[in-house]
């Protein structure tokens, strides 16, 4: 006999089922609910409510578990490629060799992008966000690949997926080339994903461009981390747009939107701009703690800090906080923002308001500091995020309609004006 679980309304009583996953998580199945007893629930912000059941990432946000398929991000940060980890995101397990091979081929040959997309660019100011930008060239792929949202196309969801992850890389380094007045670089087929990200980034036709592996390396531990983070806000985003049966670029596109928000991807942008601010400032944490605490009349937030689940530590910002010591070491790199922003976890995690709130640095606080000794600019620090969680967000889209989720239709409770006649502006 499953569990269930009674609700009591007006004096009637609902057995109403609990659901229960693979990690003893525990739900009440609402399904029936206004069909039973007439009322609906509310949940401002979904804190309280399972939008769908998902085998793709499980997270323990009090004991700072984050698990990709079943494998620990520690794991994964320490012995897996990126594209390894977006195989085992989409398919549900680690690829064999051969199947790598294929993969990481497959992706490889599909990094060159349609020349008429250059001209979509081209209508770009040169200083338009970069988020803009993706959004925008992401959903114009749909225009390149019409059978994505033909119905009656066969179904090559397949290719789509390597266009994306191939081609969003080529993309993103288009504004930045832009911003610099240097040519776009083309993708080499000889390098591997994050190489091949960083040369069309900073290669130059003036000099042969060497990858560093340091930074390689850093770049793919980072991309794994971002990956994915089950139900967050664009993967949400993408689950309920691809639930109309919308394309992928278009629900892809959709979710670079969602993310690009300062309370989500946009913080690993913010984040850098107040540890600027903090240090040309003269560098007081101790000031920035009290005007976070007094949010309410400063309008100030900590940025990178406080989480919508994890209510102990990130575990991605402890891994990455590691790296931030381990690559700005390796590359004789200096960076007096990263004692500021130690400076500042220190303070929080010892003052009240934050413990008693559990506001811990989150996956935003420090990755920006590496992105920066990678040389990458703050304005690409939140399309960084978008390439990493690309995987993720087609897992979940992928798992959403092979699951055959019906449309994605929220109800509300109406507090507007009740029934009233219509008055002729010459009577208002
Ligand atoms: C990401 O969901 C995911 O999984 C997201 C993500 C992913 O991988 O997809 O992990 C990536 O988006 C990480 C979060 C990046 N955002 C930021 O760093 C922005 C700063 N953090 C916050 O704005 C906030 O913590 C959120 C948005 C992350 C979470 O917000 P919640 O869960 O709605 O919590 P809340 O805003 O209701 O805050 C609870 C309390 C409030 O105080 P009181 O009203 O109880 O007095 O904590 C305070 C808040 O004022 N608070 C902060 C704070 N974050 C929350 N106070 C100071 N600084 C902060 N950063």
């Amino acid at each position: 006999m499953s569990a269930t679980a009674e609700l009591i309304i007006e004096g009637k009583s609902y057995q109403l089922p609990v659901v229960e996953g693979t990690e003893n998580e525990k739900a009440i199945d609402i399904n029936a609910l206004r069909e039973q007893t007439g009322y609906i629930t509310i949940d401002s912000g979904y804190k309280n409510t399972g939008a769908t059941k998902s085998a793709v990432t499980f997270l323990d946000g009090e004991l700072g578990i984050l698990r990709y398929r079943g494998y620990s991000i520690e794991d994964l940060a320490e012995k897996a490629t990126f594209l390894e980890v977006a195989y085992l995101l989409i398919y549900g397990e680690l690829p064999t060799a051969e199947q790598y091979a294929a993969w990481e081929n497959s992706i490889r040959t599909h990094t060159l992008v349609n020349e008429d997309m250059r001209r979509i660019f081209d209508g770009f100011p040169v200083n338009a966000h970069p988020m803009g930008v993706i959004s925008s060239l992401v959903s114009a792929m749909s225009g390149f690949y019409p059978d994505s949202y033909n119905e009656k196309a066969p179904d090559r969801t397949e290719m789509h997926i390597i266009r994306l992850l191939a081609k969003l890389p080529t993309l993103a380094t288009w504004s930045y080339k832009k911003s610099q007045g240097h040519p776009i670089n083309y993708p080499k087929n000889d390098l591997d994903y994050s190489s091949n990200f960083l040369q069309m980034m900073f290669a130059l036709p003036v000099a042969n461009y060497h990858v560093d592996p340091v930074v390689a390396n850093a770049l793919n531990t980072l991309l794994i981390l971002h990956a994915d983070h089950e139900q967050n806000c664009s993967t949400s985003t993408v689950r309920l747009v691809g639930s109309s049966r919308a394309n992928i670029y278009s629900s892809i596109s959709a979710g670079i939107s969602a993310l690009w928000g300062p309370l989500h991807g946009g913080a690993n942008q913010e984040v850098i701009e107040m540890l600027e601010d903090i240090k040309a400032d003269g560098g007081d944490v101790s000031k920035y703690i009290e005007m976070a605490k007094n949010a309410k009349t400063t309008g100030f937030r900590l940025f990178g800090f406080g989480h919508r689940v994890y209510k102990n530590f990130d575990p991605r910002a402890k891994i990455i906080k590691k790296a931030a010591d381990e690559v700005l070491a390796k590359l004789g790199v200096n960076d007096p923002i990263l004692a500021i922003a130690k400076g500042l976890e220190e303070a929080a995690l010892n003052d009240e308001y934050f413990v008693s709130r559990k506001l811990y640095p989150n996956v935003d606080f420090y990755s920006g500091i590496i992105y920066r000794a990678l040389g990458i600019p703050t304005n690409m620090f939140t399309v960084m995020f978008a390439i990493g969680r690309l995987p993720g967000w087609i897992a979940q889209w992928k798992e959403m309609r092979a699951g055959k989720e019906p449309i994605g239709r929220p109800r509300q409770i109406y507090t507007g004006a009740t029934s009233r006649d219509f008055v002729s502006i010459a009577d208002r």
